[in-house]
């Protein structure tokens, strides 16, 4: 069996830059060593060489643009996230939505750079209009419940199992994660009971005075 995804995003949280982001780095590493799950980190767009190059974890961008090399200022372009050494990109967060003709062209730029593309979708409808670009994961995160401490597998499952049918129905290919509030093994025994491959998290391990020990917990259970 494939194991489960544990995707880390770092965000733009103090706790999650420089030194900081490198602990939560190693700690991903020893602690996807030790069980076996993967364990991905989304650092700012800065880290991601550094961390490709030092840690034996894949490493995600948090944001890219639809755009091809030319005369684009201030955008990150897919290839150059490639060329750092990126395994795969979140696309559309909920802190950093884009237009749907984006998601299309982001999801096609990553396919085309064989970079893993994991949209991220507020609700089931907008999962299942994200499954239909053939993205590898989609990512239904409740925005209400980001950062709150309130995890959506315990205040939400429904909304879960919901995607988990919309995007099954639209391509079965396509994997689910879920996020929000992600905080615990047992968050992740529900989700990952519930029919996703995984989850996406950011407050509990950044914020974390041990990120490790949370780490640990986050994968006891699977
Ligand atoms: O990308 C992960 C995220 O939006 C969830 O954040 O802090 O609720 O785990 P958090």
């Amino acid at each position: 069996m494939v194991s489960p995804l544990i995707l880390v995003n770092l965000k733009t949280y103090h706790e999650g830059m420089g030194q900081n982001a490198h602990r939560i780095a190693a700690a991903a590493e020893t602690v996807g060593r030790e069980s076996g799950v993967v364990i991905g980190i989304a650092p700012v767009f800065t880290e991601i060489r550094p961390m490709s190059q030092h840690y034996a974890i894949p490493v995600y961008a948090q944001h890219i643009d639809a755009i091809t090399p030319g005369a684009h200022t201030g955008h990150i372009l897919p290839e150059e996230v490639r060329a750092a050494g990126a395994h795969g990109t979140l696309i559309n967060h909920s802190e950093r939505r884009l237009t749907l003709a984006d998601i299309d062209a982001c999801v096609q730029a990553s396919r085309r750079l064989r970079l893993e593309s994991v949209v991220c979708t507020n609700n089931d409808s907008t999962s299942a209009a994200a499954a239909a670009l053939r993205p590898d994961y989609v990512a239904i995160e409740p925005p209400e419940l980001i950062g709150s401490g309130v995890s959506v597998s315990k205040a939400d499952p429904g909304i879960i199992e919901r995607s988990v049918n919309a995007v099954r129905a639209v391509n079965p290919d396509v994997r689910v994660l879920t996020g929000a509030g992600i905080q615990s093994g047992e968050c992740v025994k529900i989700a990952v009971d519930l029919g996703t491959s995984g989850v996406l998290l950011a407050s509990s391990v950044v914020k974390a005075d041990d990120p490790e020990a949370v780490l640990r917990d986050l994968v006891s259970l699977i």
